[in-house]
């Protein structure tokens, strides 16, 4: 099967003078299933987590460097390195890129993949084939993504604290043969007889309360000033429920003190009676006029009451602090256990916060789910991009007021699922998408009528507010993507008349 990287020039976002020339961007094939994306912002380089492979690509994805992660013999229940003589049911195992994050200060890559119980390497950012850390003989202590391939891992890297050591945040579920630990704080330098990738303290990793394995889906982990955050969907047994939850710690606890969680629920706003959505599928934050903002899309199965459908929620991050900062400030030094102010059952942690947050949905779509957001804040406009189950990616406008606009909708792969990661560049120039199997390529929608939020016209021969540039391997359907809006090429059916 192909699989394919898309990348999308937009420039109706990008700043006057910037990005007038059209600039061709390639679509990158990777033989195997893409799993993350990452792009340096101060390179522009793009960096892709596939099974078996990692890559390194310019920002118009020429592949600069490969390097192979596997197959190799495993099994889930052996203890790396796998050894024949002791694990005997061993077979050549795929690697499935479960974690890739940049550490630009340190000019390196993380990378963990579900072979060997999830164990971790770091990579020069310079050339990804380079193997800066590796060790595959550390046991327990160096097991850090899920080995389960459904199972997602989410992280990020981040100091301690100014001047602190470089850390690595890590939410996972549970697959049958992890070792329960939900979020762990690792370390990516050798520090005190530790090893890198090795829990920051004794005390820095938390296993959930429920040990039973495929509860927890992590969605997102992000940060924000001191703190460091984690989505991810939980199914709870008693009572039965489907539940979306934010946790929260401070990013400079060796103890885990400050671990808090808290529920979010995204509200249909076309039926009040409709059971929130139920599940995140995405989530990412952005810094608007009003504050940083965490933007999450939910959807709920066919099977609830509404039918198929999602929804973008907001939960503005000061509202999500003024419900815990109640419970526990970030700082130093341990933190006496009698002043939690909470009061839960659950003392002294995880401190559930039982009244989360409920969002209405700015905006929902039926039949089908979005899949990937990402916002940015252009000219003081929060734009969202949001892929979809269906293989588009909407632009919408989301106004102060709480409504929204959807006024383009980009056409990547029909009915392909656009992946979690979409990325835009440092420069706003381009938005990285990743889906699979080919593409036909459609060309993108017109400028939006009426409320316009973005500059769009740079140039005089500048009509449209985005261009996509695609060419598949060996085959360019690039042509003529410029010229006059709606010059001949007609809207997509299912493209038209969306607001
Ligand atoms: C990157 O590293 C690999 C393996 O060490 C080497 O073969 C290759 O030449 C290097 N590439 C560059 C551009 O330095
Ligand atoms: C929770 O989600 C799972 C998986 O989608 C589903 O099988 C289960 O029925 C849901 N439980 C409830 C209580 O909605
Ligand atoms: C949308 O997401 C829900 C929850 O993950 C899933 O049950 C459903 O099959 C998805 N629908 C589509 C069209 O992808
Ligand atoms: C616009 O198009 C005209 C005719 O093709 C060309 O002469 C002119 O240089 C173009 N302007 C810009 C800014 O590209």
């Amino acid at each position: 099967m192909a699989l394919l990287l898309w990348a999308l020039t937009l420039l109706g976002l990008v700043g006057v003078g910037a990005g007038l020339r059209p600039r061709k961007l390639e679509s990158f094939r990777s033989e195997t299933e893409l799993n993350h994306l990452v792009v340096d912002e101060a390179s522009g380089v793009v960096y892709l987590g596939a099974v078996n492979a990692l890559y390194q690509l310019s920002a118009d994805l020429q592949l600069e460097q490969q390097a192979a992660t596997g197959p190799a013999p495993d099994n889930k229940k052996c203890t790396p390195p796998i050894e024949a003589s002791q694990c005997h049911e061993a077979t050549l195992t795929n690697n499935v890129n479960q974690l890739l994050l940049l550490d630009p200060p340190q000019k390196r890559l993380v990378e963990c993949g579900s072979l060997f119980k999830g164990i971790c390497a770091l990579r020069s950012l310079r050339n990804i084939s380079t193997r800066l850390f590796y060790e595959d003989g550390s046991g327990e202590k160096s097991f850090v993504a899920s080995n389960d391939e459904s199972v997602a891992t989410v992280g990020l890297v981040s100091s301690t604290g100014p001047g602190g050591e470089r850390v690595l945040f890590v939410g996972k579920g549970n697959g049958p043969h992890d070792n329960g630990i939900i979020v762990s704080t690792r370390l990516l330098d050798r520090a005190e007889g530790r090893e890198a990738f090795e829990a920051y303290t004794d005390h820095a990793t938390y296993k959930a309360g429920y040990l039973s394995t495929n509860t927890q889906q992590f969605v997102a982990a992000f940060e924000d000033g001191p703190y460091v955050f984690f989505v991810f969907n939980q199914q709870d047994k008693h009572p039965a429920r489907n539940r979306t939850l934010l946790a929260r710690m401070c990013r400079q606890d060796p103890y885990y003190y400050s671990y808090l969680e808290m529920d979010l629920q995204c509200q249909d706003p076309s039926d009040a009676q409709a059971p929130a959505f139920g599940v995140c599928l995405a989530a990412s934050v952005a810094t608007t006029g009003a504050g940083r903002v965490l933007y999450a899309v939910f959807s709920r199965d066919g099977r609830s009451s509404g039918g198929p459908g999602s929804g973008l929620c907001l939960f503005p991050l000061e509202e999500v602090h003024a419900k815990m900062e109640l419970c526990v400030p970030c700082g130093w030094g341990p933190r006496p256990h009698k002043s939690f102010p909470c009061g839960s059952e659950h003392l002294p942690y995880p401190l559930g916060s039982r009244d989360g947050l409920t969002a209405t949905a700015v905006l929902q779509r039926g039949g089908l789910n979005l899949t990937a957001v990402t916002v940015t804040v252009e000219n003081g406009h929060t734009i969202a991009f949001l892929g979809t189950s269906d293989g588009r990616i909407l632009k919408v406008y989301l106004a102060p007021d709480g409504t929204s606009s959807e006024y383009g909708s980009i056409p990547v792969e029909i009915n392909k699922r656009i992946k979690q990661d979409l990325v835009l560049s440092g420069d706003l120039a381009s938005l990285y998408a990743m889906t699979q199997d080919k593409a036909s390529l459609a060309p993108p929608r017109t400028a939006p009528q009426g409320r316009a939020p973005v500059t769009l016209s740079h140039d005089a021969n500048e009509t449209l507010p985005l261009h996509l540039y695609v060419k598949s391997y060996g085959k360019n359907i690039d042509s003529k993507l410029q010229g006059g809006a709606g010059a001949g090429w007609g809207a997509p059916a299912w493209d038209a008349g969306s607001h």
